[in-house]
């Protein structure tokens, strides 16, 4: 296979994406089973992250120690990138050693210049403007929970960020219906809103969006990078809590996810996480199996 980077859940087909998800939910079973599989011996994964990491530093790391490889995790502080060695040099450089690189940045200009000078697969840990692999990790939760997503509602409540933008990729990937409730002046990529118009619609009053809803999804108000806004998101965001009174206008069966961090009493109210349509904690486990299929299928098939 010709090289293949993961900028953004696009860089999958509809089909790729699918049997992606399908090999995570093998690769979870056979983990959890005790059996040994090292298709990665000897490989070496760098992570170089310029934002806080708990969820997916731990899950590449431990992903890359299960698969019988290991991993470099480089704090700009730390390297030269950070001290202003040019990104096409550095991605020329550490893609001479390591075996595949995942970053986290801010701007998503970085990352796809960091992909064009590298030798190897380059994933995208999250950046401003997307964030694909908690997509991975979602959407193999909503597959074990419910089957297929297709041809479901899910509905995002709050910012359109990075993640609202990435499910916008992934309701035209497995042809979900994506609607989003997001605050005036805080909607996602217009021009990807306008590019997936048949997936995915705005409706600013939240109890009017998760009617009939399968799925409902939501993220910090203030992402990293905004921290300064803090205040004024508090203000503008009030609306747009999810919580029970929010989830009875939803489907009986419908499911709850947040990538997290979560900001309890903000995008939730203190008892979401533990609502029975919770699986939050699913979600975050996934991160580990689906990233090791992605693994599996950026650097074994080639
Ligand atoms: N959901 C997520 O990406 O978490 P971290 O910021 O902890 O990696
Ligand atoms: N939207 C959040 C996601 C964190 C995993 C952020 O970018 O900070």
């Amino acid at each position: 296979m010709a090289l293949r980077h993961f900028l953004t859940l696009t860089d999958l087909s509809s089909h790729e994406l699918t049997q992606v998800i399908k090999r995570a939910i093998i690769l979870k079973s056979e983990h959890k089973r005790g059996n040994i599989y090292e298709p990665l011996k000897n490989r070496v994964l760098a992570l170089i992250f310029e934002k806080s990491s708990t969820r997916t530093r731990v899950s590449f790391e431990s992903g890359m120690a299960q698969f019988g490889g290991s991993s470099l995790f480089l704090s700009p502080r730390d390297t030269q990138l950070g001290r202003g060695e040019p990104i096409e040099d550095s991605a020329k450089v550490l893609s001479r050693m390591v075996d595949a690189i995942t970053i986290r940045t801010f701007e998503h200009s970085k990352l796809a210049l960091f992909a064009e000078h590298s030798a190897v697969p380059v994933i995208n840990a999250l950046t401003d403007d997307f964030h694909p692999c908690q997509l991975l990790a979602d959407m193999q939760t909503y597959q074990e929970h419910r089957g297929s997503i297709s041809g479901k509602k899910v509905v995002w409540i709050g910012d359109g960020n990075n993640m609202c933008n990435s499910f916008i990729n992934a309701a035209k990937l497995l042809n979900f219906e994506l609607v989003i409730s997001s605050p005036l002046g805080y909607d996602p990529s217009e021009a990807l809103l306008n590019a997936n118009a048949k997936h995915a619609h705005i409706i600013r009053n939240p109890t009017k969006a998760v009617k009939n809803a399968d799925l409902v999804v939501t993220d910090v108000w203030a992402s990293m990078g905004q921290e300064e806004e803090q205040n004024k998101r508090i203000n503008d965001f009030k609306d747009y809590q999810v919580n029970p009174e929010l989830m009875s206008y939803t489907n009986s069966d419908s499911l709850f996810m947040h990538c997290l961090p979560a900001h309890r009493g903000e995008e939730i109210s203190e008892d979401m996480l533990e609502h029975p349509s919770s699986v939050v904690w699913d979600e975050a486990e996934n991160r580990l199996h689906s990233q090791k299929a992605l693994l599996e299928f950026l650097l074994c098939n080639a």
